[in-house]
């Protein structure tokens, strides 16, 4: 079976290639490299003694994918392509409504053409906005605070409608928690250009050298010790919850969304002290004031994704943490 990964050379895109993989499933890539780079396909290959095919190709342009799709017969689409800077889409929100939305759009219309029909899609938690915690699927979503949350919640509502249109389209939304950590080889992980936003690629980079403080967003929060709670997962858990979701998508129709969390909430001060601990060095850092936009805590109830998908998390933050550091102490200067 063939699946398409579009920005399969990003970070949890990369990951996913690899699980494919190791599970003899065909891959083809369409990737633009905008916010990664193709050593990263060569390590995915490396990792797994497999090939994977891969094309130098932007979603937003039609042609491009008619001649991926003329070339190879896709079975399912896992749609990872897009752009994910929160902060930067508050300044830049049409190339992020370009970029994701109608990239996106261009996709499943191509899609259609060649009766493709099945997807699993890379949304967010962020679409959930400030609803109780832990967030259900079932909750009201789209009271987001940026650009970025907007397109994911837009593109979920695009292929619910699109389901709606045609019953015979199979979709799986699935909403990330916040992903870390990296493939235990170390020869791939998340390596952001220029200053991380996130939290751990931030801590790393303080660990090696890179930068010289952390600056923990608050320490007034209402939380058991005044930082954020945020529900972390290893990217290796995400990228085997693709896996679970395209055998869904495969034997069903229908349009479902499924949280991919661990379902347990740990602060910023315990994901710096995992990291101390998996790198045996003190980490430079301050409590400083809040970040304009950050929720106090959110987590995910998972309990339908491990019913209805049969996946489970298995990796705790020790792990997050290891697998971070030994990606970032093998590759100092990111993949090139
Ligand atoms: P990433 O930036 O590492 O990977 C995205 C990949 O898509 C990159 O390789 C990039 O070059 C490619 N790309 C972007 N626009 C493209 C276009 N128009 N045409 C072709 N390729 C394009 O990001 P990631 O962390 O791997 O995230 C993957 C997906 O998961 C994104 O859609 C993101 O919004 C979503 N997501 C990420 C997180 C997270 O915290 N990392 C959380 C929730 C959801
Ligand atoms: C985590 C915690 C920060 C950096 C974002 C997106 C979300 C999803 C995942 C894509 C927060 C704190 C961070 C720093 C800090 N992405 N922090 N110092 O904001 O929970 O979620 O990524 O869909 O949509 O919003 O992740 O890693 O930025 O922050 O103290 O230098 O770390 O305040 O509590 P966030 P994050």
């Amino acid at each position: 079976m063939a699946i398409l990964v579009t920005g399969g050379a990003g970070y949890i895109g990369s990951h996913t290639c690899v699980e494919l993989l190791e599970a003899d499933y065909e891959v083809v890539v369409v990737d633009n490299y905008y916010n990664s780079v193709p050593e990263v396909l060569n390590r995915v290959e490396k990792i797994t003694g497999k090939k994977l095919k891969s094309y130098d190709c932007d979603i937003r342009d039609k042609e491009g994918l008619r001649k991926v799709f003329s070339e190879n017969k896709i079975d399912a689409v896992i749609h990872f392509a897009g752009l994910k800077a929160v902060g930067e889409s508050t300044k830049l929100p049409l190339t992020y409504y370009d970029n994701n939305i109608s990239g996106s759009v261009v996709l499943f219309e191509i899609m259609n053409e060649f009766n493709c029909k099945k997807i699993v899609f890379s949304s967010s938690a962020t679409v959930y906005g400030n609803n109780p915690i832990p967030y259900k699927e079932d909750m009201p979503t789209g009271d987001v605070s940026s650009p970025y949350g907007r397109t994911k919640h837009f593109i979920e509502k695009i292929l619910e409608d699109v389901y709606a249109s045609d019953n015979e389209w199979s979709i799986s939304l699935l909403r990330y928690f916040n992903p870390i950590g990296a493939h235990s080889s170390g020869l791939i992980g998340e390596d952001p250009n220029g200053i991380p936003n996130n939290l751990m690629p931030y801590i790393s980079r303080v660990a090696i050298g890179k930068l010289p403080q952390l600056t923990v967003f608050g320490g007034d929060y209402d939380t058991k010790d005044g930082t954020c709670i945020r529900d972390y997962i290893h990217v290796v858990d995400l990228a085997k919850a693709h896996l679970c979701a395209v055998a869904k998508i495969m034997d069903s129709t229908g349009c479902e969304a499924y949280n991919i969390g661990n379902g347990v909430g740990y602060s910023v001060l315990d994901i710096i002290h995992a990291f101390e601990k998996a790198s045996g060095k003190a980490l430079n850092y301050v409590i400083g004031d809040r970040r304009a936009g950050d929720l106090p805590a959110f987590y995910a109830d998972a309990a339908k994704a491990n019913t209805e998908l049969n996946w489970h998390a298995e990796l705790g933050i020790d792990k997050m943490c290891e697998d971070t550091w030994n990606f970032q102490t093998k590759n100092p200067d990111g993949i090139k």
